[in-house]
């Protein structure tokens, strides 16, 4: 059976969607996108998400081009149409197609926004043997821009971060700006010192993460002291347990920085913990 995808008001298989070659999102990374979980075949954190996206276009003078109903309903229609039970849904809106290249932004009169979704099936999403082995991570320079609170489809350094780190035997690099930690490359950081959860403060630095707005809630609900602050490599190579948060990694641990093992090199406890939390209580809230 062939993926249906959205396009533009569209539902169609994949194979006949298309979006022009003059695409802002294509020729000039001018796009935003969200990534939203699906578990038992409903979404995970939609409001979340859908605010963070009318954010992100704000920032960048893009107009939501559909009102919180439509989101949630083709977000819906892409669930069941392709019979997700685990997985996510993509979702891109760029400034659209003005039908030349130009620097400056076209008229929005004439020119609307592009708006792609797709659904991606991932099975393993919620047992996932990766959680039980935790990750391993090594530190990269974090040359990205300085508005990394935007969720832009600019990922190449992302990717290329990803990459270094494959080529290092690892799964992912933490990226580090004047010393500490920014975050993942897709997906935020966190250490656990002596029962105590140490996570970079929001900022324009890092991506603030539906997923750690989430974890750190269940955190506190759970008496467990967090604190909002930078964290250098060092610190981070002599924390009792590390991990990431992302929509599509939950809370997953890390065992490993730059070759340095933390603890025992199997994922800590709390770390553990909080991710059946999470779990468990996005399952509750999903709509
Ligand atoms: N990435 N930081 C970065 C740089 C990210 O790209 C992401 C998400 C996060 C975590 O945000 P959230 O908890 O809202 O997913 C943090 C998504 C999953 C991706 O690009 O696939």
């Amino acid at each position: 059976m062939s993926r249906i995808v959205y396009v533009n008001g569209d539902y169609l298989p994949e194979d006949e969607a298309k979006v022009s070659i003059f695409d802002r999102g294509f020729l000039m990374a001018d796009g935003v996108y969200e990534v939203t979980t699906i578990i038992d075949g409903k979404l995970i954190d939609f409001d979340g998400h859908f605010q963070r996206l009318e954010r992100s276009l704000g920032e960048l003078d893009i107009e939501n081009p559909l009102p919180r109903e439509d989101w949630l309903e083709v977000h819906r229609q892409l669930v069941a149409q392709n019979d997700v039970e685990q997985g996510m849904i993509y979702l891109q809106v760029t400034r659209g197609a003005p039908g030349d290249r130009d620097f400056v932004f076209p008229d929005p009169e004439t020119t609307t926004p592009t708006v792609v979704l797709f659904s991606q099936s991932n099975p393993a999403l919620v047992d996932s043997p990766k959680a039980q082995q935790g990750i391993k991570v090594v530190t990269i320079d974090d040359i990205r821009w300085g508005r990394r609170d935007i969720k832009t489809v600019q990922l190449l350094y992302p990717s290329m971060g990803k990459m270094m780190a494959i080529k290092q035997g690892a799964d992912d690099a933490w990226m580090v700006q004047d010393g500490a930690v920014t975050e993942g490359t897709s997906n935020n950081a966190y250490i656990i010192k002596d029962g105590r959860i140490i996570t970079r403060a929001l900022s324009n630095d890092i991506l603030h993460g539906i997923t750690r707005a989430a974890v750190l809630r269940f955190a506190r609900e759970a008496q467990m002291p967090v604190e909002e602050r930078s964290f250098t490599v060092e610190e981070a190579k002599a924390a009792d347990e590390a991990f990431v948060t992302s929509a599509s990694a939950f809370v997953m641990p890390v065992v490993e920085i730059d070759g340095t093992t933390l603890g025992n090199g199997a994922p800590g406890p709390l770390a553990l913990r909080l991710r059946e939390i999470y779990i468990e209580e996005s399952r509750k809230s999903a709509i």
